[in-house]
């Protein structure tokens, strides 16, 4: 079975506007499903009240808001009270790092690394720095930019509080291991362990139970959504957590970790991701009675077949390019190669050749999107960095070609 790849582009309204144009820009933000609109509709022209009151149009506000964090607890197989929906994931770990961060003490050590996003980076860091501890980084190959977990153990020990790292860099676009990552700090030391998805679920939903993350966090505006950011934390480890709610709010985890409080129509809509996944899972599959994570697995069964068919050839043509060095993992092989494929023209700046692209109706950008401390470490300038090509599974094998033509003749 493939993916239907019509019928995905027919919840995408936006994908119409100009049918030449080929959006190679998603990692930095997704278009959003038709679903998503409706239901932010919805809500603005029908239930724009304060939620959660016994009026009728409140209380339809307040379903709808529950319905929403309901269905992402399910999918990600977390429960309830361990989701937060805030503004963006830049705040939830900022946040975080305040509630994680207060208890920590001078002795204690974290873990961070030079591929992440600076989201899920310098907060940590600076929160290090105010206490006065240890803070060890992970570093990355600085040839590939991959991370490799021989490297991490050492730097675990007894003092290790936490490790953060990406399920994927937004530059490398090759998943980390999770499971086996977690489980082998889990075996050298007692450090829990935060995890950054914002790269990673555009392309796979995950079941967190089964990764036995601690904290995990991804942005649904990349997701085909609204412009929030999911996070869950595992009610196991809210004692070693300070709130960071209003005094009158704290022992409500929905609360605690989101002191900008809900953005309901935001927060409502955010369901509409669901119901397109929904949609997806309904179109390929038999659909009754399938559990909501396992759906995310099926869907993703899909989606990763067409997106290696996208990122395949891009990657042929960029690693056998000799005026190009490409970042990250080569080719597909291993399945774990998201279309997130970024390089550096040697022969040009990278601000030049993006700017080619984008008047031949290529969306695609250059720069260190904010993973500026990578994108040094790999020896590159983090001004003009690197051209990024993001793709999704609404992207056309078409699409391809078209990045490819535009490619060669860019390069020459
Ligand atoms: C890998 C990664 N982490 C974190 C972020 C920050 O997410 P947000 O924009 O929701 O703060 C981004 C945004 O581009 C990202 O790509």
């Amino acid at each position: 079975m493939s993916l239907d790849i019509d019928f995905v582009r027919r919840q995408f309204g936006q994908l119409d506007d100009d049918p030449q144009f080929v959006f190679a820009s998603n990692a930095g933000g997704s278009y959003v499903c038709n679903q998503v609109n409706n239901l932010v509709e919805h809500y603005n022209r029908h239930t724009r009240v304060q939620p959660y009151s016994n009026f009728p149009s409140s209380a339809e506000a307040g379903d709808a808001m529950n319905r929403a964090r309901q269905g992402w607890a399910d999918a990600l197989n977390i429960g309830l009270s361990e989701l937060t929906i805030g503004p963006s994931t830049s705040m939830n770990t900022y946040v975080m790092s305040q509630a994680i961060g207060d208890l920590w003490k001078a002795d204690d050590e974290i873990i961070v690394t030079n591929q992440d996003h600076e989201a899920n980076s310098g907060t940590w860091r600076r929160k290090a720095i105010e206490k006065g501890m240890t803070m060890r980084q992970w570093e990355v190959d600085p040839e590939t930019g991959l991370l490799d977990v021989e490297q991490l153990i050492p730097l675990l020990n007894e003092k290790t509080r936490w490790v953060f790292f990406p399920h994927c860099s937004n530059i490398v676009g090759t998943a980390n291991p999770v499971a086996n990552i977690v489980s082998q700090i889990k075996d050298n030391s007692s450090a829990r362990v935060f995890v950054d998805a914002v790269a990673y679920a555009p392309h796979h939903i995950c079941d967190l139970k089964a990764m036995d993350v601690d904290g995990y966090a991804f942005s649904l505006y990349k997701v085909f959504g609204p412009h929030q950011g999911l996070m869950y934390i595992n009610a196991a480890i809210y004692a070693d957590l300070t709130s960071q709610a209003h005094y009158f709010l704290t022992g409500d985890p929905a609360k605690d970790f989101n002191p900008a409080g809900p953005q309901h129509a935001q927060v409502a809509a955010c369901a509409g991701v669901l119901d397109y996944f929904d949609a997806l899972h309904a179109h390929h599959f038999d659909n009754k009675g399938v559990a909501p994570a396992q759906k995310m697995t099926d869907i993703h069964g899909l989606i990763l077949q067409h997106e290696n068919q996208l990122a395949t050839p891009l990657l042929d043509f960029l690693d056998q390019h000799p005026d190009v060095r490409l970042v990250g993992k080569t080719t597909t092989d291993d399945n774990d190669r998201a279309p997130t494929i970024a390089f550096k023209p040697l022969k040009q700046s990278s601000q030049s050749l993006a700017s080619k692209l984008q008047t031949s109706g290529i969306g695609t950008e250059y720069g260190n999107f904010y993973a500026h401390r990578l994108i040094s470490d790999l020896g590159l300038d983090p001004e003009d960095g690197v051209v990024r090509l993001s793709l999704l599974h609404y992207n056309r094998v078409e699409d391809v070609e078209k990045i490819l033509r535009e490619l060669d003749r860019a390069l020459d």
